[in-house]
């Protein structure tokens, strides 16, 4: 929990398309009948256009806002105020403008209406700057806080896009800020995070489409809740030192707020790490100071003080001047912080928490060029996203990709007609059982499907029902006995049932190169009850291949290799799906870890002790199991 002094302000927010038509009925709500018009110089005809609707309210128009708002300017329009007895400006564009409107308003008392063309905020803030013979000074008053504030997106639809993109980055800075004012609250947070995320969304947009209503609203949106903020909370060094920069050494007041804000929030980083943390989120990036920079790269803005007209020699004068009068902030200001940072910034270099660089356009580039089939471009496409996401996220070495495409050859190397390592290599990190689960068992009335393995032979030995397929091994012996029936629980005779598994050892036959002819495994046919019966001998959990990269990858990583107990099965009927299958031993080893991910919970199941007589096929002395279970089987 946090104190916390919080005022809205009273100034009322007309919000909308064509709202310059707005302008005269608003006048006459607070009462006024004398306008003097305060128009942008570079705004053309916009200023006759305001000065129209307001008809005979109008009695007065002044062109001749300037940049820091000149004492001297503001006398001039003050004794055109005073000449048309004007009880109200009406002022229409960038910051200038506005701070000409508060000046005059400050100073007589008379009401503003104000209709932003940029995106500087200073609109809803009770904040002024003037300067005089050099030095710029600031009061905050509830005098300076215009009564109503027309946003008319019309207005900037037409903004160039340079200004456009610095005027936002200066509404950026003041929600920057707020998120780690000391004063900050509950309110202005929300306002802030909700700022930074519309304007860099704008922002990342508005070069393709400057004219489009929906990012100029979401700009203007975001103009609005930043410059809120910045009438709400303190300030920190991004805004003092914007102050000085532009105070003394006369550089332009948005593109100066564009260059410094990722370095003064660099500079801040390591002590307002939640607040940095938060803005990279609503920016897309946890890297907040490098997302700034590159936006402001992507949309051609300016990215150093040099090119602003900051004179090298200034620097350490202007670290000076900066921490001459304490203030509160995040990170300690010290001169030779300070000289670091507008060293960067004069240098434009790009500031960054030390994180990957951004590589989306790379990544964009890769995919764009990918042509083909629907379906293959999309697959193609996000699998080049998520592998460059993959290494940017872990910043991969060179050592560690070459590590990988080196893991991957050796996998190749050891695939023939009889090994499969790409397979078991898809096993155990179990996307097998992934696309197992998705392409099969997606109704519960189906009995659940698992993988193949590497173990199964085409046109398995066709056999008799109660046939030993263990044909004399060692082994618990295991009586089968299975009904396949339809989903809707009825038999199906007729239906082929492929079944096999490993010995007592946990070896299939055909890794037992001394075993003639196959065996554990076989082909029946269902009976009339849709039943299959056979004896063989109790699975038990074997390990999967580990004599390659797979087992290579499972000890290098701490896992065991080893699969639960478990029976094979493939089932096929007339008119259904192609069930393939796997029956666990309930109480099993391994059930938990299998190396492949194929257990399900449905598919582990009682190998029950057999009692009475055993049934015909083999001779049983001692223990036997009794395994029946029903597989249910999908229509096609
Ligand atoms: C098997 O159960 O036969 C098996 C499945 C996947 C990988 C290795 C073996
Ligand atoms: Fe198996």
């Amino acid at each position: 929990m946090s104190d916390f002094r919080y005022s809205t302000g009273p100034t009322r927010v007309v919000f909308g398309s064509h709202t310059l038509a707005d302008v005269r009925p608003e006048v006459e709500r607070l009462g006024r009948t004398r306008v003097l018009v305060l128009a942008d110089p570079g705004l053309g005809t916009v200023g006759d256009r305001v000065r129209e609707a307001l008809g005979a309210l109008a009695v007065g128009r002044f062109d001749g806002a300037v940049m820091h708002t000149p004492v001297a300017v503001t006398e001039q329009a003050l004794a055109l105020l005073r000449e048309v007895g004007a009880d109200c400006v009406v002022a229409v564009g960038g910051g200038s403008t506005t701070g000409l409107a508060k000046a005059l308003a400050v100073r007589t008392g008379v009401d503003q209406v104000i209709l932003p063309t940029t995106y500087a905020g200073s609109e809803v803030t009770p904040v002024l700057g003037e300067t005089d013979g050099g030095t710029k000074t600031t009061r905050s008053s509830p005098d300076i806080l215009p009564e109503t504030v027309i946003y008319d997106v019309e207005l900037s639809r037409g903004l160039p896009l340079g200004i456009t993109v610095t005027s936002a980055v200066n509404a950026m800075a003041h929600a920057v800020e707020a998120l780690y004012a000391p004063d900050t609250n509950l309110v202005t947070d929300r306002l802030a995070l909700e700022a930074i995320e519309r304007i860099a969304r704008a922002l990342r947009r508005v070069k393709a489409d400057p004219a489009d209503a929906d990012i100029r609203a979401d700009l203007l949106t975001g103009a609005w809740l930043a410059g809120t903020c910045l009438g709400s909370v303190g300030m920190g060094l991004h805004h003092k030192l914007c102050h000085t920069l532009g105070g003394t050494y006369g550089l332009p007041h948005s593109p100066t707020h564009a260059v410094v804000l990722p370095h003064a929030l660099a500079y801040n980083a390591p002590y307002a790490k939640e607040a940095v943390r938060r803005i990279g989120e609503a920016l897309g990036n946890p890297d907040a100071p490098a997302a700034i920079h590159d936006l402001l790269v992507e949309t051609g803005a300016p990215t150093s003080l040099r090119e602003l007209g900051l004179a090298e020699a200034d620097l350490a004068q202007a670290a000076e001047l900066a921490t001459a009068k304490p203030y509160p902030n995040p990170a300690p200001l010290t001169q030779e912080g300070l000289a670091g940072l507008l060293r960067a910034a004069w240098a434009g270099e790009r500031p960054s928490l030390g994180g990957p660089p951004r590589l989306d356009w790379l990544t964009d580039q890769v995919v764009s060029t990918i042509a083909g089939p629907p379906r293959l471009r999309h697959l193609l496409g996000d699998l080049v996203r998520r592998l460059h996401g993959f290494a940017i996220d872990n910043d991969l070495t060179q050592a560690e990709w070459q590590a990988g495409i080196e893991f991957l050859t050796r996998t190749g190397q050891l695939c023939d007609d009889k090994r499969q390592e790409f397979v078991l290599l898809s096993d155990s990190l179990g996307v097998s059982s992934v696309v197992d689960a998705l392409t099969n068992s997606r109704t519960p009335e189906t009995t659940p499907s698992a993988v193949l393995g590497p173990f199964y032979v085409e046109g398995p030995p066709e056999l008799e029902h109660g046939t030993d397929v263990a044909d004399g091994l060692p082994g618990v012996p295991l009586h089968v006995e299975v009904t396949i029936t339809s989903t809707d629980g009825s038999p199906l005779p007729g239906a082929v049932v492929d079944i096999w598994q490993s010995n007592e050892d946990g070896f299939y036959d055909v890794q037992l190169p001394d075993l003639e002819g196959p065996v554990l495994r076989g082909r029946f046919r269902a009976d009339d009850g849709g039943r299959v019966r056979f004896w063989s001998i109790l699975p038990s959990e074997y390990p999967i291949p580990a004599d390659g990269t797979v087992g290579d990858m499972l000890a290098a990583t701490g896992r065991h290799p080893y699969r639960a107990p478990h029976l094979h099965f493939m089932l096929a009927a007339e008119g259904h799906q192609r069930l393939i299958t796997q029956l666990f031993v309930a109480g099993g080893k391994y059930l938990d870890s299998d190396a492949v991910f194929g257990v399900k919970q449905d598919l582990v199941v009682d190998f029950p002790a057999g009692t009475g007589t055993p049934p015909p096929g083999r001779r049983v002395t001692g223990e036997w199991r009794d395994l029946r279970f029903t597989f249910r089987i999908a229509p096609a």
